[in-house]
């Protein structure tokens, strides 16, 4: 045949070009005499007409949804007033379901099986089939737009990627949340964060950079707590403090400006999120001795129901009504080291904080746990008897500090909360393609 294969999104082709499409039936509606057809295949979506004889197969009046079919016809204008995606629709002139692509219907129709009323946790086992779903979908290509922006930004920035181990035998982030597994006899974890590898890669690869899994046993039910999430993190050698605040706040909205310069992706974004708006540089920098304040101020309750003081952790409810009411992105900066991981340095002018940062957004709160790393041999050795980690395990790390120590740091971010941020998804559950978490390992 003459007929073009083409993508469902393809733009390019002008009105009265003879295609061949295929793809999954997402939608069908009968008209009288006509059947309208929305196809999809993961590129865009196009509007079928089936007219005349055609419409009145036994393939066309049988037509269940989600069947996968070939159709040549030529695409036309939609008439003034009609809405279809592209401004078009294929005048179909053949059509053919594909000898495998019949979906099952009656009892067993996807639409039995997946709909707008179907309750979460059974969509969650069911995940395979709501990824089919336009909300699904489109955050799914919205976060693989992101994770590209990231590898892009890393390189124009002269990052250079790395792939540090999934098995190791170091914590990162607390015992607390530590899969262990038996590694041949061995006690070994799922790794927590890259970071400390990413270190070691400082002195002969210049700025690193990885995406990575990190796994949390995590053993409470939030939205914004996942077992194996998706962890951007990077390490930055010769800095200061003032440096990874400034390089933080570059990458995020370089990563933005980005996603936003692609027509698609910005149509989803804006879909997912109609009120999404670039944010204001600079962020907001905000320190946790002034957050504490601020939250004593409206009265808002630490964890144990009284008024905030210096020292305590301010927990996922609290923050998040920070973050919503200030409503923009916010560096928090100078956490005490007691509510810290072991690796972050003292802040020069006052010894009850580090020199640490969480970016927090509204309605997730923290997407971004970074920090200065101790460079000195001493302190982090005085560092692991604090918090009572058995230094042994960690000579690849402290031997960091025996040749060529220097002034560095670095941060992680949560894929998944950025995109939960971004797409205005209520949870990080619905920004990964299966998600782990307490109680779930399925699909
Ligand atoms: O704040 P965290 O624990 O920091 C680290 O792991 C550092 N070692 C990273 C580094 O400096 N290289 O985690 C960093 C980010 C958090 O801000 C959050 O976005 C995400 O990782 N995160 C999780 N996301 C989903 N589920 C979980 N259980 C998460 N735990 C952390
Ligand atoms: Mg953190």
């Amino acid at each position: 045949t003459d007929a073009k294969k083409i993508q469902l999104g393809d733009g390019k082709d002008k009105k009265g070009t003879r295609v061949r499409v295929f793809g999954r039936v997402h939608r069908e509606r009968r008209q009288k005499e006509v059947m309208f057809v929305t196809l999809r295949d993961g590129y865009g979506f196009m509007q079928v007409i089936l007219t005349g004889p055609l419409a009145k197969t036994y393939d066309a009046l049988t037509l269940t949804r989600e069947t996968s079919m070939q159709i040549l016809g030529e695409l036309r204008e939609v008439p003034a007033g009609a809405h279809a995606p592209n401004g078009r629709e294929l005048h179909a002139d053949y059509f053919k379901i594909l000898d495998v692509g019949r979906a099952a219907g009656g009892d067993d129709a996807i639409t039995n099986r997946v709909s707008k009323d179907t309750e979460h946790a059974t969509l969650l086992d069911l995940r395979h089939l709501a990824l089919r779903g336009e909300t699904a979908s489109k955050v799914m290509i919205v976060r693989d737009a992101v994770e590209f922006a990231f590898n892009t930004v890393y390189k124009e920035l002269r990052f250079r990627k790395v792939s540090p181990p999934a098995l190791v035998q170091t914590q990162v982030e607390g015992g607390a949340t530590l899969f262990k597994f038996n590694y041949y006899n061995e006690e070994a974890y799922l790794t927590q964060s890259s970071q400390l590898y990413l270190e070691t890669c400082l002195p002969s690869m210049g700025n690193v950079y990885c995406i990575e899994k990190s796994f949390r046993a995590e053993k409470s039910l939030t939205r914004r707590h996942l077992a194996e999430y998706t962890h951007v993190e990077a390490e930055l050698d010769f800095i200061d403090f003032g440096d990874l605040l400034d390089h933080l706040e570059e990458i995020m909205c370089r990563v933005l400006d980005i996603v936003m310069s692609d027509p698609v992706t910005k149509q989803y974004i804006m879909e997912l999120n109609p009120e999404f708006k670039l944010p204001e540089r600079p962020f907001k920098r905000m320190k946790y001795s002034d957050a504490i304040d601020w939250l004593v101020e409206h009265d808002i309750k630490n964890e144990d129901g009284e008024t905030h003081k210096f020292g305590d952790d301010i927990a996922e409810a609290a923050e998040r009504r920070m973050t919503d009411i200030i409503d923009k992105p916010i560096f928090l900066t100078h956490f005490p080291a007691e509510i810290k991981a072991f690796y972050m340095p003292k802040d020069k002018d006052d010894a009850r904080v580090t020199e640490s940062v969480d970016c927090l957004m509204p309605g997730v709160g923290e997407i971004v746990g970074g920090s200065m790393r101790m460079d000195n041999y001493d302190d982090l050795m005085a560092a692991f008897k604090r918090e009572g980690i058995d230094p042994t395990a960690y000579y690849w790390y402290t031997d960091q500090r025996k040749y060529g120590s220097s002034p560095h740091g670095g941060y992680g971010l949560g894929l998944e909360r950025f995109l939960a941020w971004l797409c205005k998804q209520h949870t990080v559950r619905d920004c990964c393609l299966y998600p782990r978490y307490f109680g779930r390992c399925k699909p």
